[in-house]
């Protein structure tokens, strides 16, 4: 893939935070409120209503923290690009207000409760800025500071941009912050077991039965609870059609050591192509970057997109050595908020958090603040911006879109033909005499061969060749390219194997 060392394949928060493991579970389990999800949303969500009184099992699929949380750059801003001209125009000034309040609350809360209970977790309060490029760009900053500073955010607009590269303009927001995600919610997580709360790793949610009490079927057994929360991007049941209304996205990140200070603070451009921030590394400045981002499914060469964010970073900073890349993911809601609260209009004990866009520092915080509150009957501003039931027309047009992307990846997928001839390390998808195969040559030239329907909704995956994995674009699902296990849902069934001459027969008969 490269023409030079790319690092480790692995985060730089996954690389440097503590080792903490927490138990399967073993037992049945009744608790008040179980959570499913084990990412900051979840793991605020369980930590508030622990120390409001309620008892909580929070469980995840996998290890706490390896989805979503521990891959993102760890932002902590209430600057999501230009949401509040969005917001102002199709939610209304009220409605941005308390949108912007959300994530000015999510930033304090995370500060006080790092300094309440000691957690170092590399807290630095800076400046999050979003850089204009074009003449263009320079009039929607100017749009979006106006609007921002209706909202009472700490917003300026500015002709100097502190980049080490040419920036036409900047928004700057004051008081925004960032840290290490795993150093601050690792103690938040071990803050939960005792007095009839647990935490539970490698405890798949399968199932959730909505009742007085609900319950919730794991891998290992029951968990009855009064009230559910799904912190897993896409709940189930659907009822309410989340995978209608989310548009997964792939990126792709890079950490470089520098040969001198890193730009101070936090760096977005309006198109979003690139993003940039600082850290300490123990071996001196570094900058973590973000680019090259497409939706899932639909990444073409994935290897070139990190080489290309390299390039791109090499040009721009003054790389010493880059020491790690990874890649992430995440869900756009269609009205670009996201859905925080109950399940569906008819759900009395299930709630959902999803749809965080990139920004879930903060808005998987307000998710935790704001679900608490709704479980434990409290009013709270917040709720209605973030209702998941909304009727929005902002986001009908991306709605139609997504729903034509759905089905065109339903139905065009399965037209494909192509040949079976691979490289080492590629996967294709081929014809088979029923249904299609996703094929995979690995390094040591082995092939394997899985269904190529993804086990959520069944659309046609897709290669990932720089991940070796398979990929979904309907809804983002993720699937090994060895052995067909689930690396990331909605899907829970791994990819049923297949067999290779079954292909052969298609060869000869084509
Ligand atoms: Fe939904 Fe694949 S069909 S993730």
């Amino acid at each position: 893939m490269d023409r030079q060392p790319m690092g480790k394949a692995t985060s730089l928060w996954l690389d440097t935070a503590p080792e903490v493991m927490f138990p399967m579970q073993s037992d049945p389990v009744e608790v008040d409120v179980a959570v499913i999800g084990g990412g900051i949303s979840g793991i605020t969500a369980a930590c508030e209503l622990k120390a409001a009184g309620r008892s909580v099992a929070l469980l995840d699929a996998g290890r706490l923290l390896q989805g979503v949380t521990g891959q993102t750059t760890a932002k902590v801003t209430s600057q999501h690009t230009l949401i509040y001209t969005h917001l102002v125009q199709h939610f209304g000034e009220d409605k941005a207000r308390a949108y912007a309040d959300a994530n000015q609350a999510a930033i304090e809360h995370i500060a006080q409760q790092a300094q309440a209970r000691g957690i170092d977790c590399d807290l630095q309060r800076t400046e999050a800025w979003t850089w204009a490029e074009t003449d263009e760009e320079v009039a929607q900053l100017h749009r979006e500071a106006e609007a921002a500073l209706r909202c009472g955010l700490p917003a300026r607009f500015s002709e100097s941009v502190p980049l080490p590269f040419p920036a036409r303009a900047g928004l700057s927001f004051a008081r925004q912050a960032q840290f290490h995600p795993l150093k601050y919610l690792l103690p938040l997580a071990q803050a939960i077991p005792g007095d009839g709360s647990h935490v539970f790793e490698n405890t798949c949610a399968l199932k959730v039965e909505q009742g007085e009490p609900c319950t919730v079927y794991t891998r290992r057994g029951t968990i009855r609870a009064r009230d559910v929360i799904f912190a897993t991007h896409y709940p189930f049941p659907d009822h309410s059609l989340y995978a209608l209304r989310l548009r997964p996205y792939r990126h792709y990140l890079l950490t470089a050591r520098l040969d001198g200070p890193a730009p101070a603070g936090m760096f977005i451009n309006v198109q979003r192509t690139h993003s940039l921030r600082s850290y300490e590394g123990e071996s001196g400045p570094m900058a973590i970057v973000v680019g090259e981002g497409h939706p899932v499914g639909e990444g073409g060469d994935t290897r070139a997109r990190y080489q290309r964010l390299a390039d791109w970073t090499r040009q721009v900073l003054p790389v010493a050595e880059i020491t790690h890349h990874w890649s992430t993911h995440d869900h756009q809601s269609i009205d670009h908020v996201p859905y925080i609260g109950r399940l569906s209009p008819v759900s009395k004990h299930l709630y959902v958090a999803t749809g965080f866009g990139g920004w879930g520092m903060t808005t998987g915080t307000v998710a935790g603040l704001l679900l608490r509150d709704l479980i434990l009957g409290r009013e709270n501003p917040w709720a209605e911006v973030f209702a998941p039931n909304r009727v929005n027309l902002a986001g009908t047009r991306d709605l139609m879109r997504l729903t034509f992307t759905i089905g065109k990846h339903w139905v065009g997928d399965r037209l494909r033909r192509q040949p079976p001839e691979l490289a080492i390390g590629e996967g294709k998808v081929v014809a088979a005499t029923h249904g299609q195969i996703a094929l995979y040559r690995d390094e040591q030239g082995e092939m394997h061969a899985h269904s190529a329907t993804c086990t959520h909704m069944g659309c046609v995956l897709q290669f990932n060749g720089a991940e070796k994995s398979w990929d979904c674009p309907c809804h983002g699902s993720r699937f090994s390219a060895v052995d067909g296990r689930v690396l990331h849902g909605p899907a829970l069934e791994a990819l049923a194997r297949r067999e290779l001459d079954e292909i052969e027969e298609v060869r000869k008969a084509g």
